[in-house]
C-alpha cells in the first residue's frame, strides 16, 4: 500500500521517484548489465542466439534475479538477440552465428522489484568497417541523447541530440519503437524517442527514471514486424544496430544505472 503512494506524477503522468530509489535501480542496473559483461566471451562463430539466451536465464537465477521478458506478453526467452538487419526483439533459437555477424543482446532482470533493462551490439567474429562504424555511431549517439539528460531540459533535446549524430553521419533514426519509463515497472511514460526537435516534449525533473536506446540502420529507417509477432527488420535488409541504457535523472545530469562494472564499452 505504502509503495502506491509514495513519489508523484508529473502532469505529463511521468513518475518522479525519490532519493531511496536510486539504490534499487543501481542494483538492478548492475545485474543486468554484468550479465552482459559475462556473455560477451561466448559470442563467436558457429554459436547459436539459443545457447546465449540459455547462458543468460541461467546467469539471472545465478544472481538471484528475475527475468523480466519471460511470461511478458507471451514472451518466452529471457533476452532479445537481434542479428544483423534485424531491429530488434529477435528471438533466440537455433540460428547459428557467422563470422562477421552482428548482434544486439537485450536483457531485462527484476531485482527487488527493480526493473534494469540495457542492451549493447556484439560481433561474432570479424565485422566489417561499414558495420563497426555502425556500431560505433549508434553508442556515440546513445551516449550523445544521455548528455543531454538534465532538470530544465527536455525529451526533444534527447532525441534532436541522437538525431543530429546520426544522421550527420548519414544513418538513420528507427522511428517505430522509442525508450521508456520504467522503475518498479517494465515500460512506463513516456515514450522516449530517439528523434525530435530541441525543446520540444516534457521537461525533465531529478527523479525520473527512463532509457534511451536507439536504433540505428545503414539504410532507410523503416521496419516492419515478422509473422512471429516480434522481430522487428529493417525494410531495406539494412544493417541495424541497437544499444540501450536504464537510466536516473539527478539534481545536475543523470546516473546511467546499466554502466559496466567491467568497464567494458564497444571497441571495434
Ligand atoms: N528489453 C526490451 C526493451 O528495451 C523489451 C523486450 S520485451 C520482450 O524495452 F518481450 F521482447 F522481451
Ligand atoms: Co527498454
Ligand atoms: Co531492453
Amino acid at each position: 500500500m505504502l509503495e502506491e503512494i509514495r513519489g508523484r506524477m508529473t502532469r505529463d503522468g511521468i513518475r518522479i521517484y525519490e532519493d531511496a530509489d536510486f539504490a534499487g535501480m543501481r542494483e538492478a542496473g548492475r545485474v543486468a548489465a554484468s550479465i552482459l559483461d559475462d556473455v560477451g566471451a561466448l559470442v563467436v562463430p558457429g554459436v547459436t542466439t539459443g545457447a546465449l539466451d540459455d547462458f543468460i536465464r541461467s546467469e539471472v537465477a545465478r544472481h538471484g534475479a528475475v527475468s523480466a521478458t519471460i511470461g511478458y506478453k507471451g514472451y518466452q526467452h529471457a533476452s532479445c538477440i537481434s542479428v544483423n538487419h534485424v531491429v530488434c526483439h529477435g528471438i533466440p533459437g537455433a540460428k547459428v552465428l557467422m563470422d562477421g555477424d552482428i548482434l544486439n543482446i537485450d536483457v531485462t532482470v527484476i531485482v527487488g522489484g527493480w526493473f534494469g533493462d540495457t542492451s549493447r551490439m556484439y560481433v561474432a567474429g570479424q565485422a566489417n568497417r561499414k558495420a563497426e562504424r555502425l556500431i560505433e555511431v549508434t553508442h556515440e549517439g546513445l551516449m550523445r541523447g544521455i548528455a543531454a539528460v538534465k532538470p530544465g531540459n527536455t525529451f526533444g533535446d534527447i532525441g534532436h541530440a541522437i538525431q543530429a549524430y546520426v544522421e550527420s553521419n548519414r544513418m538513420s533514426v528507427v522511428r517505430d519503437f522509442c525508450g521508456h519509463g520504467l522503475g518498479r515497472v517494465f515500460h512506463a511514460s513516456p515514450n522516449v524517442l530517439h528523434y525530435g526537435r530541441p525543446g520540444s516534449g516534457a521537461v525533465l525533473e531529478e527523479g525520473m527514471f527512463f532509457t534511451v536506446e536507439p536504433m540505428v540502420n545503414l539504410g532507410r529507417p523503416e521496419t516492419k514486424v515478422l509473422a512471429d509477432d516480434w522481430t522487428a527488420v529493417t525494410r531495406d535488409k539494412s544493417l541495424s544496430a541497437q544499444f540501450e541504457h536504464s537510466i536516473g535523472v539527478t539534481a545536475t545530469g543523470c546516473e546511467i544505472f546499466t554502466a559496466s562494472p567491467a568497464g567494458k564499452f564497444f571497441k571495434p
